[in-house]
């Protein structure tokens, strides 16, 4: 069965971007001039898919009024002529039409996932975190659709990531099946520094079997409390194949403020319009 749809995955609390996430969901933060949601849900279109879901809480409505039509901010800039804006505008509200399902507690990202059950049904779907910006020639979930069009079962994308960093990410033990795909024989969730089973953290995207709902039912909360989506992974494997993938492109994590701001630097300095100062700019900084 092909992968009709995508799930958006933005519910959770934002604690590391506080103070600014108590009225801003963290995923209206910009890249230089568009929202860290916007780039997600650019990734899934492009990947060939438009049935999205997005999961969310109190206060993230900012999120879907973002992708609605402003008629008298169209009219306005018709009349001034500025055409370019103007189109893009257009696009923006065009792009999606966005069904929602609330997540009204923050038990943790398996049970977002598990909101979303009703809307997905039983049918295999892609899920994103939109705190995981992934820059790349071809979409990483585009990649990730044909290895599951290929090999079936639940597909996760992973990065290898410095042995210091291994405790802030979910971490698998997988053998290799070909060039950067692995199936994936264990999974766990922020390992302790003694218990790191390899450097292959997971990143915020994956395609899931609907075998996922039943096995996030049964699953207990983990760590920091929360039913996680590792967690549940690791039931969904003793029944079905899960595979990951390491895929190509920059990857940044732009849930913390560091993160957040290497991800603009590194936007800005690919843009036309604004690398040339700011270099110039940087290059003052540092003396
Ligand atoms: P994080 O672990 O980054 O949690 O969630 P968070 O709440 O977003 O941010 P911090 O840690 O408090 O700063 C990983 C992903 O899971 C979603 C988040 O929106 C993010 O996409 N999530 C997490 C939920 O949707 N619901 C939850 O209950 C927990």
């Amino acid at each position: 069965m092909r992968v009709r749809k995508a799930v958006i995955i933005a519910a959770g609390k934002g604690t590391r971007f506080l103070p600014v996430t108590r009225s801003l969901p963290k995923e209206m933060l910009p890249l230089v001039d568009r929202p860290i949601i916007q780039y997600v849900v650019e990734e899934v279109l492009t990947s060939g898919l438009s049935h999205i879901i997005m999961v969310t809480s109190r206060g993230k409505s900012l999120m879907e009024d973002y992708f609605d039509r402003i008629p008298e901010l169209e009219l306005f800039l018709e009349q001034k002529g500025d055409g370019e804006r103007l189109e893009e505008m257009r696009r923006l509200s065009d792009m999606i039409g966005i069904h929602t399902v609330r997540q009204k507690e923050q038990l943790g990202l398996g049970h977002a996932v598990l909101t979303a059950r009703d809307a997905v049904g039983d049918e295999p779907f892609a899920v994103l975190l939109p705190d995981d910006l992934i820059d790349g020639e071809t979409p990483c979930l585009a990649r990730m659709m044909a290895i599951y069009e290929r090999y079936g079962g639940s597909v996760i994308a992973v990065q290898r990531v410095r042995d210091e960093d291994t405790r802030r990410y979910g971490i698998v033990t997988a053998e290799m099946v070909a060039e950067k795909l692995y199936r994936v024989t264990g999974l766990v969730e922020k390992p302790a520094a003694e218990d790191v089973p390899s450097r292959l953290a997971i990143v915020g995207r994956y395609i899931l079997s609907p075998q996922i709902f039943d096995a996030i039912s049964v699953t207990p909360p983990g760590k920091a409390g929360e039913i996680q989506l590792t967690d549940a992974l690791e039931i969904l494997l003793q029944k079905e194949a899960v595979y990951a993938f390491e895929f190509d492109g920059d990857w940044y994590d732009t849930g913390t403020p560091l993160g957040w701001l290497r991800a603009n630097l590194a936007f800005a300095l690919k843009r036309p319009d604004i690398a040339p100062e700011l270099e110039e700019y940087l290059k003052g900084m540092n003396g």
